[in-house]
């Protein structure tokens, strides 16, 4: 058992989990200033002002944390770290005009990144994941969701799912990996068809990994060149046979009714949704699938960020994640695209610090934590500032520190 006490702020955020994150005004926020928390392993026991830490607890081994602001843990739901290479030329040719997706049909994009990680042995990207890791876990991440996808063959494809439970393993107890299994992120040159190379790998391959019971979630980039409804539906009822939950990348370039396929197959979330229609956006807000923006994606490829409001105000629960890969959005500083993103997207300082923890925990079904509360899991991040207003404010800037 431990105490955290003289904390100058504890963002709880015990009204919006109240809420199911959805519909949330600043003062859910709920603020507890000179704060303390006593927590064993697995649970908060009690949370409240330093003053009135009940007795029995007094004698705890206790941190003083004046000068700190603690906030539940701040979880990155959508990334695909684990890649060989870089993207750094294209990133320069869409400087000078270039479009993503005309590049892609050049044959760069994905597959130009899938050549130089089907060039690069285990250990080499094991080694570039950890570093990139540690790097987002340094701005107070204490969850990472990492997907597949950069490999596209059977073998190697499983040897990336593989590497990323090896990273699960190797920062248990200190951070949460969520393996998202992603074979369905492009159509290599070889198969005729994505219907061809959704049967001949990304299916047997799910149904020989699933035994294993290393993945988490199956996701898919469902868009027009990529991968078709009826694809994302055969790949999401093996899914839910095999008890495996899912994920869409959804809606990105098109409104592809992505987000009504999410909700229809319970999804745990549906990412991008920049051009989702007011259909889908009200089948989200009647169902649990987490609406997940990408504001870092839109702004690194300079297209419209999506109608986050709609969505808020629709009632959807609404997360922000970095979707930090390669080729649309290589900035891996969720807090700073959040920072930044927050004014154009309208929202709110309850539905950004929800976005990044609560909502986006709700995305990786881990449903005990996302609020600084009694009977939650004691999953936190701490920042050395006076106020949880100067972490938004001071853009690029980085708070996070260590828990003591
Ligand atoms: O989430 N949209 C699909 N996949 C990635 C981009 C991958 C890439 O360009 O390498 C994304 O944005
Ligand atoms: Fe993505």
């Amino acid at each position: 058992m431990k105490c955290y006490k003289d904390l100058n702020q504890i963002i709880t955020l015990s009204k919006a989990k109240a809420k199911n994150g959805r519909k949330l005004s600043p003062e859910d926020l709920d603020v507890i200033h000179n704060g303390a928390v006593v927590f064993n392993n697995d649970e908060i026991l009690w949370c409240g002002k330093t003053e009135s830490i009940p007795q029995q607890y007094q004698d705890l081994p206790t941190h003083s944390l004046s000068g700190h602001v603690l906030t539940p843990e701040i979880v990155d739901s959508h990334t695909h770290l684990v890649f060989g290479g870089n993207r750094a030329f294209e990133y320069s040719l869409r400087l000078n005009g270039a479009d993503y997706e005309e590049i892609a049909r050049q044959g760069g994009g994905i597959l130009s990144t899938m050549k130089n990680t089907l060039t690069e042995d285990f250990d080499s990207l094991l080694k570039t994941a950890v570093a990139r890791i540690e790097r987002i876990s340094s701005y107070g991440v204490g969850s990472i969701e990492i997907k597949s996808g950069y490999a596209l063959t059977y073998e190697k494809e499983k040897e990336i799912t593989r590497l990323i439970h090896m990273l699960k393993d190797h920062f248990r107890g200190k951070l949460n990996i969520f393996n998202t299994f992603l074979a369905a992120h492009a159509v290599p040159k070889e198969f005729q068809s994505s219907q061809n190379y959704l049967e001949k790998v990304v299916i047997p391959l799910l149904e020989e990994l699933a035994p294993e019971g290393i993945i988490d979630a199956v996701d898919i980039f469902h868009e027009v060149g990529y991968f078709s409804t009826s694809d994302t539906e055969k790949l999401l009822s093996t899914a839910s046979k095999l008890g495996i939950p899912s994920k869409i990348h959804a809606d990105e370039f098109n409104d592809n009714k992505g987000a009504m396929l999410a909700c229809r197959y319970n999804s745990l979330s549906c990412d991008h949704l920049l051009k989702t229609g007011d259909d889908g956006i009200d089948m989200l807000s009647k169902s649990d699938t987490v609406a997940t923006l990408l504001p870092g994606t839109a702004f690194f490829l300079g297209k419209p960020l999506a109608n986050a409001r709609k969505f808020l105000d629709a009632g959807a629960k609404v997360a922000l994640a970095s979707d930090y890969n390669p080729g649309s959005c290589h900035c891996d500083n969720l807090v700073l695209i959040a920072s930044i993103a927050a004014k154009s997207l309208e929202m709110n300082i309850t539905e950004v610090w929800a976005a990044i923890t609560l909502n986006a925990a709700a995305a990786l079904c881990y449903n005990q934590q996302g609020a600084v509360e009694v009977g939650l899991r004691p999953r936190f991040s701490l920042f050395k500032c006076d106020s949880v207003d100067e972490i938004t404010y001071s853009w690029g800037r980085n708070f996070a520190t260590t828990l003591p």
